[in-house]
């Protein structure tokens, strides 16, 4: 894969960030969305690649753009598999909250899950855990191996959870075996890098949330250098059923980091909303700034991008 094209897709998750920034805490989840989703389609257009959307919007028939199976991109160049969240955090962007994001990860074809919408049950670390999560294993005894790895204390570590009803044992796990706790409402995208960030405060990632997040994570971990493992849990028949037509018979079965995206693999990300891993959009009198990371897991370059976009040059915009 060509490296240049990771800075051509940043300008695609920049485009849906200012996109649906414009929308923020109007209350309408639907529109911020679909401001985005239009924006990342609108602009993968113009990028080199012919891309299949593995991780989308949803299934063709419920989704009329940027659904799994779609070929977006110029046409001319590499052969890809894109995992898309145009709006990650749809509603605390619309109730303007923190932490929202507009995110794509890249790889070469064959590359990317194609994961069902269903729910996936995650652990994450960054490189010091590498290796050593065990998602079959209780919280109490990845903590203490990641404690061991980091030498720290127990006490000492963080764990960022989804607050959710689902999540209460869990929770009660963590609490038993001492660690911190982090509770987050929306984003476990960002959460898991957060694992990979000395500076955020953050540890691990325990706790349910979407597979499709899920996939985008373990792309970001690859480049990052830090450890996923993922488990489906499917909430009915129907999603095993879904499942099952995408090529996934054992639902049971723990994916690691490299099931989920392997090879070469790219990430971007911009802020829509502020978050602890970027800020949101800015509006000026003149148009925006974005603010945007952009990785490749082989070279394992973490690259932060201020974009200042000058609307009168930019009219799409
Ligand atoms: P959306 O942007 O699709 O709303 O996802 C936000 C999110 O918090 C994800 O980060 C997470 O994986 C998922 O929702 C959790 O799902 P639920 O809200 O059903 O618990």
């Amino acid at each position: 894969m060509n490296r240049n094209l990771a800075l051509e897709f940043v300008r695609v998750t920049e485009m849906a960030a200012i996109a649906s920034a414009r929308l923020m805490g109007r209350g309408d989840e639907k529109a911020a969305d679909q401001a985005a989703v239009d924006a990342m389609r609108t602009m993968l257009e113009s990028v080199d690649c012919q891309a299949t959307v593995v991780i989308g919007e949803g299934e063709r028939d419920e989704a009329p753009m940027l659904y799994i199976g779609e070929t977006v991109g110029s046409g001319n160049g590499p052969e890809l598999e894109i995992a898309v969240d145009p709006l990650e955090g749809t509603t605390v962007c619309a109730n303007g909250g923190t932490n929202s994001i507009s995110v794509m990860a890249i790889a070469e074809k064959g590359g990317m899950l194609n994961a069902p919408d269903t729910y996936m049950q995650k652990i994450a670390v960054g490189p010091e855990g590498k290796g050593l999560i065990d998602i079959l294993e209780s919280p109490k005894e990845n903590l203490k191996r990641l404690a061991e790895a980091k030498k720290c204390r127990v006490q000492d570590l963080t764990a960022i959870v989804l607050d959710r009803p689902r999540h209460k044992e869990l929770i009660s796990e963590i609490r038993d075996a001492g660690a911190r706790i982090m509770l987050i409402g929306d984003g476990d995208v960002s959460a898991a890098i957060a694992t990979c960030d000395p500076d955020s405060g953050v540890d691990i990632l325990f706790g349910t949330g979407g597979a499709p997040e899920g996939v985008i994570a373990a792309a970001a971990l690859r480049c990052l250098g830090g450890d996923f493992q993922g488990i489906f849990r499917p909430r009915n028949e129907e999603e095993v059923e879904r499942a099952k037509k995408m090529g996934i018979e054992d639902m049971t079965r723990v994916m690691n980091i490299e099931d989920l995206a392997s090879g070469n693999v790219m990430f971007c990300a911009t802020g829509v909303t502020t978050g602890n891993l970027l800020p949101g959009v800015q509006f000026k009198s003149w148009g925006a700034i974005t603010h945007s990371m952009v990785m490749r897991s082989s070279s394992g370059t973490i690259r932060h991008i201020t974009a200042e976009h000058h609307f009168d040059k930019k009219p799409r915009y």
